[in-house]
């Protein structure tokens, strides 16, 4: 048996509840504390999860004064800024909710926290355990497309918009491209190495969400449900970054990653009107490539699989706090990811490209 982990969760909604589900299937985890600004809402969830034991906070700072090892964070995204900085400052390991942060500023600073007290910053990007995921990283990282010069991904919902606390900017401090293009944006420049972004230039609209006719809550949606954009790394490679959460159309095209000996075609998995976004599974991924002058296409045999990605990336992140391993998905890198975001931001309120400044953080 191994030391026994102490875990928090802050903000109890509906993602906190799968963060819940797999701590709790853990031998040697035991979730101590639950915190949500709205009073009694953790209470609630620690009944319905059966947390015995398990002590409710309406303030996240007071589940951080108790002795814990981690912990989970499940607040909408602009809050995600103020309770890791806090969490990583009280010295808990954090598991955080994706996307990051709303502005590359507050992950700068969230990062540099984490450097200066060695606790760790991990973003929950569970799609990152599809063990395809590992074959199209392969492929590219041993040069089977040679120089990739050119990326698609994203993707696009004909209808699949989220309501309540992620459609408000003020909450949610973005709407498609932060909510679901975040997890393509991941896996595309995870599987290229995280090349450093260097300029976005961006387009939002948000035509669907705020007619009535579309959706429910019109009247409060201030988010895009649309967005495009287009990156340039170091390395001169290209992205062109495309989400939806609702339009007239069937697809927004494959993940593609064009490289000078071959390019990858992927699909994602699922279907209906709420897929069409690379933001979980793998379920396709095709290699054109030329075999003695003849234009060739080559499906790649798929890993099937029972892994549940969620329950890895908690398992993963328990077992890095347990045996003091760096964080899996660590936010230093996740920092470019945000960069991106952020960029797409600036660009879409002024309708210009505008420039990308990481600085070297130590
Ligand atoms: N990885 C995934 O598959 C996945 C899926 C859904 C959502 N998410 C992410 O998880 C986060 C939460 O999403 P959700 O669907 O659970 O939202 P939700 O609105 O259902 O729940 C959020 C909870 O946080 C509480 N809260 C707000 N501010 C707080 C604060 N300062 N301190 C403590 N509690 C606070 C709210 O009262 C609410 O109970 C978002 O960042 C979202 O992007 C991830």
């Amino acid at each position: 048996m191994g030391k026994s982990i102490r875990i928090g969760i802050i903000g109890s909604g509906g993602i906190a509840g799968e963060h819940a589900k797999y701590y709790k299937q853990i031998e040697d985890v035991q979730i101590v504390a639950v915190a949500d600004i709205l009073p009694g809402r953790a209470d609630q969830f620690i009944e319905r999860w059966g947390l015995q034991g398990a002590i409710g906070f309406d303030d996240h700072r007071r589940l951080l004064d108790l002795d814990l090892d981690g912990v989970s964070i499940c607040t909408p995204n602009v809050a995600h800024h103020r309770t890791t900085i806090d969490a990583l400052s009280a010295g808990k390991h954090v598991m955080l909710e994706k996307p990051m942060s709303v502005t590359l500023d507050e992950a700068i600073e969230m990062v540099q926290i984490s450097k200066k007290t060695g606790n760790i910053l991990n973003v929950g990007f569970q799609p990152r355990y599809d063990p395809n995921m590992g074959i199209i990283k392969n492929l590219i990282q041993n040069g089977e497309l040679g120089k990739v010069y050119y990326v698609e991904t994203g993707g696009g919902r004909r209808r699949g918009m989220p309501g309540g606390t992620f459609i408000r900017q003020e909450i949610a401090g973005a709407g498609a491209m932060a909510d679901i293009g975040c997890y393509s944006l991941d896996m595309a420049l995870n599987a290229l190495g995280y090349p450093k972004p260097l300029t976005v230039s961006a387009y939002t609209s948000n035509h669907f969400g705020t007619n009535p006719k579309y959706h429910s809550e019109s009247g409060a949606f201030n988010v895009e449900d649309f967005g495009v954009a287009i990156i340039r790394f170091e390395g001169d490679i290209v992205l062109n970054f495309k989400t939806s959460w609702a339009m007239h159309m069937d697809t927004l095209g494959a993940t593609m990653f064009l490289g000078t000996d071959a390019g990858m075609k992927i699909t994602p998995a699922g279907s209906g009107p709420w897929s069409g976004v690379w933001d979980g599974k793998v379920g396709s991924i095709s290699l054109f490539h030329d075999i003695q002058g003849h234009h060739t296409e080559s499906a790649i045999p798929l890993i099937s699989h029972q892994l549940n990605v969620f329950e890895e990336k908690i398992k993963d992140f328990v077992s890095a706090v347990r045996e003091g391993k760096p964080a899996p998905i660590p936010g230093e890198q996740v920092l470019r990811n945000q960069a991106i975001l952020d960029g797409i931001l600036r660009s879409s309120q002024s309708k210009k490209e505008v420039d990308i400044h990481i600085p070297e953080l130590d």
